[in-house]
């Protein structure tokens, strides 16, 4: 695994974060030294898998990056479903489709798309992930794009979404800003790589609370949502029709 460098000097300008290649390079070492309990929500999804997907119907990964989720839905998943997995970054797809090529042809199909998630129709699907990705979409599109992905879901299928989250309590935010950041200092990164991160991506990914999101969810038409993971300023919901 190539370690994540990408700040660790210190930059004239810190440019918007991009889904490039030079991220796309590091991006294990850089979400599982990032992103606390990103373990626990990969095994999760692999569970979650099991118990939603059926037979004949399409399962996404929206913002697959480089498909950590949707090997962990592959391994658990009816060998006659149909795995979509979605991303708009060509640096993370090119990696993927390399990665789905030496795979062995057991198990379900995966189809590798280069898109933008709000462009791809989802249909007769049973299982839907998105795994730390609605994030990054604009706060104003958020909601007509969970209500166009809900009325995709089969009745009794389920969506897992895991996020970033704020907290309308200013101090609850600190504390769970400082837990991360601490997190992100015991797993190597500097004060300096933290900085330049934190600065690089505050325009991108915009977080909303947990309540914001599963008020979403609720309105989308899951009727039943259940939020089953936290940790610090991360969290999963899984929400089902
Ligand atoms: C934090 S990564 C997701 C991690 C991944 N789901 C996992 O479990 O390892 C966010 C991904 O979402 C993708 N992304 C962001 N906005 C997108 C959009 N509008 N359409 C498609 N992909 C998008 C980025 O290119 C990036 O690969």
């Amino acid at each position: 695994m190539t370690e994540d460098r990408i700040y660790s000097l210190p930059l004239s300008r810190v440019g918007d974060f991009e889904f490039d290649d030079d991220v796309a390079d590091v991006f294990p070492d850089m979400i599982r030294r990032s992103v606390p309990g990103y373990a626990s929500m990969l095994s999760m999804i692999g569970q979650c898998a099991e118990t939603y997907i059926l037979p004949e119907t399409n399962v996404y990964d929206l913002g697959c990056s480089l498909g950590a989720a949707t090997f962990a839905v592959r391994q658990n998943a009816v060998p006659d479903c149909r795995i979509h997995a979605v991303d708009s970054s060509a640096a993370m797809v090119a990696r993927l489709r390399r990665t789905v090529g030496v795979e062995t042809s057991e198990g379900a199909a995966v189809e590798v798309h280069e898109a933008d998630i709000r462009e791809v129709a989802v249909r007769n699907a049973s299982f839907v992930v998105l795994n730390l990705t609605l994030q990054f979409l604009p706060p104003q599109e958020r909601d007509s794009f969970v209500d166009r992905v809900s009325s995709g879901i089969l009745p009794g299928g389920a969506m897992l979404l895991s996020e970033k989250i704020s907290f309308s309590d200013a101090a609850e935010n600190r504390l769970m800003t400082t837990l991360h950041h601490d997190f992100k200092r015991a797993h190597g990164y500097s004060d300096l790589e933290i900085a330049q991160k934190r600065t690089a991506i505050e325009n991108r990914l915009v977080p909303e609370t947990l309540q914001v999101h599963i008020e979403r969810l609720r309105r989308a038409g899951f009727s039943t949502v259940c939020p089953w993971f936290q940790c610090f300023n991360f969290a999963s919901v899984l929400a089902v029709k």
